[in-house]
């Protein structure tokens, strides 16, 4: 894995999960492929951007005899996915850490602006003293993983960290930006924007491909 140039900011850059986006970005990659291509990046990311995760040590009978392990503190970790794309990637997570809990924030995209809208929030009770990772395939703009973080700060929040499957450099660098104390983790950053604001090469509207609606 290598941390690339800015502070902050880890692109794993594996070949394992490469080999997956490269289905993933694929045309002719449909949506019960693409959700599950997601779901295994995920899963994949899931074990380097949780390395560092709150621990407990415990007490195990083995049948040989009793030895201290460490495990995942309880009720340490809450991911958010973000509405709609950043759902796909809970499950992924849940693969490795089934106890996460669960909030969501719903933002959208204006599509002029490229301006992040918010029209929900639900975040589990506790959560601004948990680690919180925000889910979202895609960091173009980076306006939407900004705006998510600013509302869980609001509300609190103080250990964020930002996982997303596809980046552009601009969104990489408004986010830690806007967030220097933000760890971001992404799967690979692509060439840059278009005039639409969508990731070139990118894979396209990650909502729609993983929900069929376009
Ligand atoms: C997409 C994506 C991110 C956002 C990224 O969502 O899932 O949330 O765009 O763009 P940004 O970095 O420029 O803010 P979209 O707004 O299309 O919402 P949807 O998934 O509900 O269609
Ligand atoms: N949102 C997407 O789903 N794809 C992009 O390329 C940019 C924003």
């Amino acid at each position: 894995m290598k941390e690339k140039e800015l502070k902050n900011v880890t692109i794993l850059d594996h070949p394992l999960i490469n080999h997956k986006i490269a289905i993933l970005r694929s045309v002719d990659t449909h949506t019960k492929d693409f959700r599950e291509l997601v779901e295994e990046i995920t899963t994949l990311m899931t074990y380097e951007a949780f390395k560092d995760v709150p621990t407990r040590e415990v007490e195990i009978q083995t049948p040989l005899e009793k030895c201290k392990q460490q495990m995942v503190a309880e009720n340490s970790i809450a991911v958010v996915p973000v509405l709609r794309a950043g759902l796909g990637m809970v499950s992924g997570v849940h693969t490795l850490f089934p106890t996460a809990k669960v909030g969501h924030i719903g933002l959208y995209r204006d599509e002029e602006t490229l301006e992040p809208h918010e029209y929900y929030c639900k975040l589990p009770d506790g959560i601004e003293k948990m680690r919180v990772i925000v889910l979202d395939p895609m960091l173009a703009t980076g306006g939407s993983a900004a705006a998510a973080i600013t509302m869980l700060k609001a509300r609190g929040c103080k250990d964020i960290r930002q996982m997303s499957i596809i980046a552009a450099p601009e969104g990489v660098k408004t986010l830690a930006t806007a967030h220097p104390d933000v760890k971001i983790y992404v799967a690979v950053q692509d060439r840059c924007l278009n005039e639409n604001g969508y990731i070139l090469p990118g894979l396209g509207d990650a909502g729609d491909r993983l929900f069929g609606t376009k």
